[in-house]
């Protein structure tokens, strides 16, 4: 495994990153797997070197946060490990359940501590952009948190380029810290943050460390023209929505076309894709069957000639915003 450092701070990262949406309670979705067949997963990561695993307080509503917290605590050293959480989500049915306003973020940290079960958080991330709280407010309540010990780094989520660069341009004002990553939507059939988010990131040393990285099995195959094959191609309502043009078809055949030359399968080739592209320090894959995870990591030795990157990307049709 290849440790890289996010962005420009001095925190190495497993190439890979481990996303753990899929692992919780499958009351919350259908293709969410309950703990005990989560658990060889993140077996299986950390002995393969992954050292970053990305949660969220509102996947499963904290169930995938304690999966997380215990599996790690059970299976490693707390200070082997980077675990990545985030806030903004709905936890709850106050008027300050959710949102980017002190008050939640104060509560919700608390709340993601406990059910981690640790002392600190390595990177915290902003799930998305906060419209209805002042931007210093934020940015201040997330660098006290990091002055308090309770955070180590902090990043965001999908937002537009001019909404993050205006929460960094707040912290540089205020000297209050600066985020260190984006965790972005981003795969070979959502390419709009190649215009400003991904630029913004390398020019500003941020690491890049995209969601989907296979548009939720769209890339390998689990809807191939609309016909879902597996239980998450069935019930994702959020992903049918987004992957279904001509255009992303088009990329999702040259996938299976180029893996099929390379005798590799169409998952190895889109990981492999989007680990050679400029900024990217690490994309967050998902594994609800174990050789997924293999061909996440097989993908660390793929690497693929300029004239295949450039056949895979031909087909591309630009897109509406997505996943915000
Ligand atoms: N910040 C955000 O807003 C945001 C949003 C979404 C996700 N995330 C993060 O990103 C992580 C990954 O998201 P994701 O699960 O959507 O990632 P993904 O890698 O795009 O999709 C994973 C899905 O692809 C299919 N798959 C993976 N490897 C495969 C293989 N080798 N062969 C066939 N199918 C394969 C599986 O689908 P089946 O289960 O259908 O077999 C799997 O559930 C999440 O766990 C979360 O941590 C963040």
């Amino acid at each position: 495994m290849d440790y890289v450092r996010l962005g420009t701070s001095g925190l190495n990262v497993s190439r890979l990153s481990l996303g753990t949406m899929t692992y919780g309670d499958p009351a919350w979705r259908d293709w969410v797997l309950p703990e005990e067949p989560s658990r060889p997963f993140l077996a299986r990561a950390l002995e393969a070197g992954i050292t970053f695993f990305d949660t969220a307080d509102v996947y499963s509503i904290g169930r995938s946060e304690e999966i997380v917290g215990r599996a790690l605590k059970d299976m490693t050293r707390r200070d082997q490990v980077v675990i990545a959480t985030k806030v903004h989500g709905k936890m709850g049915d106050g008027p300050n359940d959710k949102g980017l306003s002190r008050a939640h973020i104060m509560s919700a940290v608390q709340a993601s501590l406990k059910r981690l079960d640790t002392d600190y958080i390595d990177l915290y991330q902003i799930h998305r952009f906060d419209p209805h709280t002042p931007i210093l407010e934020t940015m201040t309540a997330l660098h006290d948190l990091v002055r308090q010990g309770m955070v180590r780094y902090i990043g965001a989520s999908s937002m537009a380029a001019y909404q993050f660069a205006k929460m960094q341009h707040a912290a540089d004002l205020h000297g209050l810290t600066r985020f260190v990553s984006m965790q972005n939507h981003y795969n070979l059939v959502y390419r709009e943050e190649e215009r400003e988010m991904i630029p913004l990131c390398t020019e500003d040393g941020v690491g890049v460390i995209p969601w989907s990285p296979l548009a939720r099995g769209f890339l390998a195959g689990n809807r191939p023209r609309g016909e879902a094959q597996t239980t998450r191609a069935r019930s994702d309502a959020f992903g049918e929505a987004m992957y279904r043009t001509e255009g992303d078809y088009a990329v999702q055949e040259r996938v299976a076309e180029v893996a099929a030359r390379l005798d590799v399968s169409p998952a190895q080739v889109a990981t492999a894709w989007i680990l050679a592209k400029p900024g990217v320090t690490a994309p967050i894959i998902g594994a609800s069957k174990m050789p997924h995870l293999e061909d996440a990591l097989a993908a660390l030795d793929l690497k693929l000639s300029a004239e295949d990157m450039a056949y895979l990307e031909e087909p591309y049709q630009p897109h509406p915003v997505l996943g915000f």
